[in-house]
C-alpha cells in the first residue's frame, strides 16, 4: 500500500495523478514546453525547465515512481547510468571511499573502476554474503554502501539486512540498484536503504522501447540527487517520461506474471537431464534461498543456467529456442536470453569475470510474459536438440 492506503495494483494505475484531472484527461497529458513562466526571484533550481526536472509532466512522474516504491520522493533521469552516477556524484566528493558489492551490473562496475579514480573517489569490492569481511574494508574516508537486490548473472541476493546495520553503525549512506527486483518484489526503504535506484529501462517500463532510471528516497535526498543531475543534464525527455508513466501501469501486473514464468522455468530446467545448474532465488536449492524468502515478495524474471555440454552446446541451445530473442536487457514483456560473458560482462577481464562465476557457458534469461507452458515447452525441444 502506499500513503493513500491502495495496494499495489491501484497506486500502478493511479499514483500520481492530480484530481481534478488537467481538462478531465484520463491519461496525464504531456507537457511538451521547454519552459513555464515563474515568479520574479525564483532559485535557480525551482524554475521550471525540463534540465531542472521540475515540468508537470516531470513532477507528476516524480509522484507516480516515489509512490510505487513508498518513498517520500523520486527524480526521473535520462537512463540507468545517470541515476547511478549523478547518486555517485550527488554524495561523494574527492577522497571519499565506497564500499560496492562484487558483481555489480557491468556499467556500473566500470564507472567504479574507470572513471571514479580519476575523480578521487576510491572503491573497494566486498563479498556482499559475507558481513564479518566488510569491517576490514572500511577507510576514515569510507561514506557510502553500494549493493544490488538481486546480482547480475548469478542471481545471488546479498546479505542486504545486514548492509542497513552495517551502514548505520559506520554511519555510511546505503545505495542499492533495485532493478532486478523492481518495486513489486522489494521495496528497499522499508528495510532502512537510503536510497534505491532503477534502470527504468527494465522492469518499471516494461516494453523494451525506452531508456530512463530513478531515484528514490527521502525528499532531502532526492533534492540532493536533482540538483546534481540538473548541473549534469541527465533530465528525462517528456515523451519518454509519458511512455514510462504508461508502462508503470501494467507493472504488477506484469512482474507477477514473471515472477511466476521464471519459476515454472527453473523447477523445469532444474530437473532436465542436460542441466547442469540453475540460478534462481526462488529454487529451494538456490544458496540464497533462505534470506531471500524473507527480504523479497517475489523472486524475479531473471534466471541463469549451465548446460552439461559446456558453451558450444549452449550456443546450440539459443539457436534452437523459438521463443526468445538472443538480447541483452531485460524486464521487457518478451523473453530474452543472452550471454553474460558476451554483453553485460564484457568490459571485464577474463581471469576476473571468471572468478566472479560468469564462465562462457552460462546463460541468463530474462522472463517475459508469455504463457509460462509455451515457455516450457519451448525449452524443453531446444534441450532435444543440443
Ligand atoms: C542492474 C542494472 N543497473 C543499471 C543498468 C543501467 O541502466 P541503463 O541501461 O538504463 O542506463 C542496467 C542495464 O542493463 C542494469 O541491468
Amino acid at each position: 500500500m502506499d500513503r493513500t492506503g491502495y495496494r499495489m495494483e491501484t497506486v500502478a494505475v493511479h499514483s500520481g495523478e492530480p484530481r481534478p484531472a488537467p481538462e478531465g484527461s484520463v491519461v496525464f497529458p504531456i507537457y511538451q514546453g521547454t519552459v513555464y513562466s515563474i515568479e520574479p526571484g525564483t532559485d535557480y533550481h525551482d524554475i521550471r525547465y525540463i534540465r531542472l526536472n521540475s515540468t508537470p509532466s516531470q513532477r507528476y512522474l516524480h509522484d507516480r515512481l516515489a509512490a510505487l516504491e513508498e518513498a517520500e520522493a523520486a527524480v526521473a533521469t535520462s537512463s540507468g547510468m545517470a541515476a547511478i552516477t549523478s547518486t555517485l556524484l550527488a554524495f561523494l566528493k574527492k577522497g571519499d571511499h565506497l564500499l560496492a558489492g562484487s558483481c555489480l551490473y557491468g556499467g556500473t562496475h566500470d564507472f567504479l573502476t574507470q572513471h571514479a579514480p580519476d575523480l578521487g573517489l576510491g572503491c573497494t569490492f566486498i563479498d556482499d554474503q559475507r558481513p564479518e569481511t566488510w569491517k576490514a574494508a572500511l577507510r576514515p574516508e569510507t561514506k557510502l554502501f553500494l549493493v544490488e537486490t538481486i546480482t547480475n548473472p548469478l542471481m545471488r541476493v546479498p546479505r542486504l539486512q545486514e548492509v542497513v546495520e552495517f551502514a548505520r553503525r559506520e554511519r555510511l549512506t546505503t545505495v542499492i540498484d533495485n532493478t532486478f527486483a523492481s518495486p513489486v518484489n522489494f521495496r528497499p526503504l522499508s528495510i532502512g536503504f537510503d536510497i534505491s535506484f532503477h534502470s527504468a529501462t527494465k522492469y518499471l517500463n516494461g516494453h523494451s522501447d525506452l531508456v530512463a532510471g530513478c531515484v528514490l528516497g527521502s525528499r532531502e535526498r532526492v533534492e540532493r540527487v536533482r540538483r546534481t543531475l540538473n548541473l549534469m543534464g541527465g533530465s528525462l525527455d517528456p515523451h519518454a517520461g509519458f511512455l514510462l508513466a504508461r508502462g508503470s501501469k501494467t507493472l504488477a501486473l506484469r512482474v507477477r506474471a514473471q515472477n511466476a514464468n521464471a519459476l515454472a522455468l527453473a523447477r523445469f530446467l532444474a530437473a532436465h537431464p542436460k542441466v547442469k545448474e540453475v540460478n534462481y532465488p526462488g529454487l529451494e536449492t538456490h544458496a540464497d534461498h533462505a534470506h531471500a524468502r524473507r527480504l523479497l515478495s517475489g523472486f524475479g524474471g531473471m534466471l541463469s543456467l549451465r548446460l552439461k555440454a559446456g558453451t558450444e552446446a549452449a550456443r546450440r541451445l539459443i539457436a534452437a529456442l523459438r521463443i526468445p530473442y538472443f538480447a541483452p536487457s531485460l524486464g521487457g514483456v518478451e523473453t530474452l536470453i543472452t550471454q553474460p560473458a558476451l554483453s553485460s560482462h564484457a568490459g571485464m577481464k577474463r581471469e576476473e569475470r571468471e572468478r566472479l562465476g560468469v564462465t562462457d557457458d552460462l546463460l541468463r534469461v530474462s522472463c517475459g510474459i508469455e504463457s509460462p507452458d509455451d515457455l516450457v515447452e519451448d525449452f524443453g525441444q531446444a534441450l532435444e536438440k543440443v
